[in-house]
């Protein structure tokens, strides 16, 4: 299928109360594991890249796999640019066929990162594609940006709904409920409480950020509460490590590089496959 946009993805979540899985893809071997572990389940996925990643790679590379193996496929995919405060890589990647972004402004005073992601969704709005939009600050590293786990800041309930009365065609709003990126250290301090109020008084799809490492209770109970995208990066990039690493200590003779691109193919899909069920997300394409 082409790739699509992930309001309507997400919509369909929200109303069933599934997550969708929001993979960081990597490079083309890890956007296959994750296009064709979610197909192989029947899946609705979004592949959603780093800042950095699309400046390693460069914006029509990474749009034409993409697009390429949605195409081989018969489920929704689409293809979106995770946390960005760059006005000119977001135009980039519409101008290059991302079918949704996302605009980070938690660490801007309210104001402005209301304003700012009002220009991106007028923007967006326009090129007929998804908005993602942050408030307050989850905590860890993701990309280029660490928050230390003191700096980490609960959204505001009142802040968000004034952010989001603003732009009520967002695809997906991302309050911080206290996850963070990374691999959990403790037992993360999730605010359900809040989720709760937020989605009491906001219908609009809300992504769960830190998925790594979370336990199924937990992801069961924030996708009850209106969780309906769950993003994962830092459990893929083990497995794309590790999947290479590990057949080098199994076999340290093989020279054939096809091999390890192979089993590090399977390990970063097996993740894929756990995930989409966890979310409760399998079969749900075209449904
Ligand atoms: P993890 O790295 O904890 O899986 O979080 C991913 C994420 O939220 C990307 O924005």
């Amino acid at each position: 299928m082409p790739l699509i946009s992930m309001r309507p993805m997400l919509k369909e979540a929200q109303a069933g109360r599934y997550g969708v899985a929001a993979y960081n893809m990597i490079d083309y071997n890890s956007a296959r594991s994750i296009i064709e572990g979610a197909a192989e389940l029947k899946a609705p996925v979004i592949v959603q890249v780093s800042v950095k990643t699309v400046r390693h790679w460069g914006y029509a590379p990474i749009a034409s796999w993409v697009g390429m193996l949605a195409a081989s496929v018969d489920i929704p995919v689409a293809l979106h640019l995770d946390h960005c405060s760059d006005s000119d890589v977001i135009k980039r990647c519409i101008d290059a066929g991302w079918t949704s972004v996302m605009f980070d402004g938690s660490a801007l005073p309210f104001e402005q990162n209301l304003a700012r992601s009002l220009d991106i969704y007028r923007l967006t709005e326009a090129a007929g594609i998804g908005l993602e939009a942050e408030m307050g600050a989850i905590g860890g590293t993701e990309d280029d940006k660490f928050v230390a786990e003191d700096k980490a800041l609960l959204a505001d309930l009142a802040d968000c709904v004034a952010f989001c009365k603003e732009m009520p065609r967002l695809a997906v709003f991302a309050p911080a409920i206290g996850t963070a990126h990374g691999f959990y250290k403790g037992e993360p301090k999730i605010a359900y409480d809040l989720l709760r109020d937020i989605t009491a008084r906001i219908d609009i799809p809300i992504a769960l950020h830190g998925g790594t490492g979370l336990a199924q209770e937990q992801f069961d109970r924030c996708i009850a509460g209106g969780c309906a995208k769950v993003n994962i990066s830092t459990m893929h990039k083990r497995c794309y490590i590790d999947g290479f690493a590990d057949l080098k200590v199994e076999k340290p003779k093989l020279g054939e590089p096809l091999p390890f691109i192979v089993s590090q193919y399977e390990a970063m899909k097996r993740d894929v496959m756990a995930m989409v069920r966890a979310f409760g997300s399998a079969g749900k394409a075209g449904a």
